[in-house]
């Protein structure tokens, strides 16, 4: 068995935790390119690997912090033929590129979360993963957590009513502008969202008639 596969056995105990891999592969696996928005800790991007694995695809690994934890995801990308980058820094300055999908796991706030999303969403061809609208879906991490909502704004970079607001609420916010978007499925703490009408080169020039 790959290390990956051992990883994924090793890291995913309950039934819930297994389910939401399982429905991250299957949409991941539709993708060639996937950025990761939160990548530290490494469980999400082992099962990006996991769906990625094979025709030389790509992951992206963002996150203001790396340590041995995002280094794994290196070897292991290396290990099943998957191209594999780490890019640090904040989010809302991720250079903008093209990508299949995307999954969000930073601080888990819907103002930040609308943030990034309304932001990248032009360039995702196929889906969005959001992490964490179970447990901050009402309240955001700040807020269920209680911490300083001032500072978390200033480090978010979102005012502090969006430093405040659940997942929930930021998904519902970044739908009702993003309106060719819509959510497609949701599991536990997992949430994905579509586009209504697949994109092709939507970006960066037409197709050619
Ligand atoms: C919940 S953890 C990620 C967990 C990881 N996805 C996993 O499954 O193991 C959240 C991460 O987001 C990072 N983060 C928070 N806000 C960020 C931002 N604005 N830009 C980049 N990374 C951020 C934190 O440094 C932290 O490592």
């Amino acid at each position: 068995m790959s290390d990956v596969k051992n990883r994924i056995n090793a890291i995913l105990t309950s039934e819930a935790a297994k389910q939401t891999a399982a429905i991250i592969n299957k949409f991941a696996g539709q993708c060639d390119t996937i950025v990761e928005f939160g990548s530290r800790g490494a469980v999400s991007g082992t099962i990006l690997i996991d769906a990625l694995t094979g025709r030389k695809r790509r992951l992206i690994g963002v996150d203001l912090v790396s340590d041995e934890t995002t280094d794994s995801l290196a070897k292991m990308a290396e290990s099943v033929g998957v191209s594999y980058q780490f890019w640090r820094g904040h989010t809302s300055q991720y250079p903008l590129h093209e990508m299949d999908g995307l999954l969000w796991d930073t601080f888990h706030a819907g103002g930040a979360l609308f943030m990034d999303l309304d932001r990248m969403a032009p360039y995702i061809q196929k889906y969005i993963m959001v992490l964490g609208v179970m447990s901050f879906g009402e309240l955001s991490e700040a807020s269920a957590k209680k911490f300083d909502m001032a500072a978390v704004s200033r480090e978010l970079g979102v005012d502090e009513t969006g430093a405040a607001l659940g997942m929930k609420a930021g998904i519902a916010k970044f739908l009702a502008k993003n309106t060719d978007w819509v959510q497609v499925h949701e599991f536990a703490e997992l949430a994905i969202l579509g586009r209504k009408v697949p994109a092709t080169s939507r970006v960066f020039g037409k197709t050619k008639a």
